[in-house]
């Protein structure tokens, strides 16, 4: 494991992540322990993953439980047992979420209804069970997707994320005069198990529109949210912010862009 970055204004915050096994929500994790927030990560997977285990000298404090989003009873237990034990959270990370490739037309009802109550639902009773234990000051932080900000042809999954973000927003409003902020991280390509699935021909594709012309990596995306959930993002609530080497932003114009100028070259 290489030294995870520190950020200021986590020291002693008790933050709970979701989906902490590995990609993205164990470098989350391991961005705050070397912050010194005390860490809660959570996964459906039974055991604590090796890098958190070995995270000992780290000067935050890891927890590890095991809590599948999509139930309701298991966020009613960790709430309990937070209350019990801090007595408070000042963090909440929405990141687990899982992507299917299915297209309109081919979609079936089971996989749409297990996709949305991951990435939608799960947010949802986890933002429900632990804001009656946060006061002002804490931060939620959603994990959406540059699918989220475009027609990404997974439709169930880009739904989701779409859906992700309403819940974004109406969180933002509604927990606002509690002083409690709600955020939005759009990660693009990131290099985790879930894009080792993905065809290499969606990778090639991916860029060739991406302006940094590389893949992102998981503690690119776990800096930015660390930092929402510090106090140095204290007057950031509603936003949404791109992690995807500027994907969303050139909104394809990069690949007509290189076509231009490729073809200037050549004439
Ligand atoms: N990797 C990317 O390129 C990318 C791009 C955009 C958005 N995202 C989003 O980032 C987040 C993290 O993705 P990742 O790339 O680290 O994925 P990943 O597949 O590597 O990790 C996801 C983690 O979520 C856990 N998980 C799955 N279902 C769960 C459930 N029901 N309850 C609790 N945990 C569950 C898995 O066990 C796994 O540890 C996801 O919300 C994903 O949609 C990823």
């Amino acid at each position: 494991m290489t030294t995870p970055l520190a950020l200021p204004g986590l020291a002693g915050k008790v933050v709970v992540v979701t989906g902490a096994a590995r990609g993205q929500g164990l470098a989350e994790a391991l961005v705050l322990l070397a912050s010194g927030a005390t860490v809660i990560a959570t996964d459906i997977a039974p055991d604590a993953p090796a890098d958190l285990a070995s995270s000992a000298d780290l000067p935050g404090l890891a927890h590890y439980r095991q809590l599948d989003v999509t139930d309701e009873a298991g966020w009613t237990e960790l709430a309990s047992w937070l209350g019990s034990e801090f007595g408070r959270v000042d963090g909440l990370v929405n990141n687990a979420g899982i992507p299917f490739r299915g297209r309109i037309g081919e979609i079936a009802r089971d996989d749409w209804d297990r996709v949305f109550a991951i990435n939608v639902t799960g947010a949802m009773l986890g933002i429900q069970a632990l804001s009656p234990l946060m006061n002002a000051g804490a931060s939620i932080v959603n994990i959406g997707s540059s699918a989220a900000l475009n027609a990404h042809h997974t439709v169930a999954y880009t739904s989701s994320k779409w859906a992700l973000r309403g819940l974004t927003h109406v969180t933002a409003t509604e927990f606002g005069a509690r002083g409690i902020r709600t955020n939005i991280v759009h990660p693009g390509y990131i290099e985790t198990e879930m894009m080792a699935a993905a065809p290499a021909i969606m990778t090639d594709a991916q860029l060739a529109l991406t302006p940094l012309e590389r893949t992102g990596q998981p503690e690119e995306v776990a800096a930015v949210v660390a930092f929402l959930l510090s106090d140095a993002s204290a007057y950031v609530n509603g936003a949404e912010i791109p992690v995807d080497g500027g994907f969303t932003s050139s909104a394809g114009v990069k690949y007509m862009s290189d076509i231009i100028k490729n073809s200037q070259k050549t004439t």
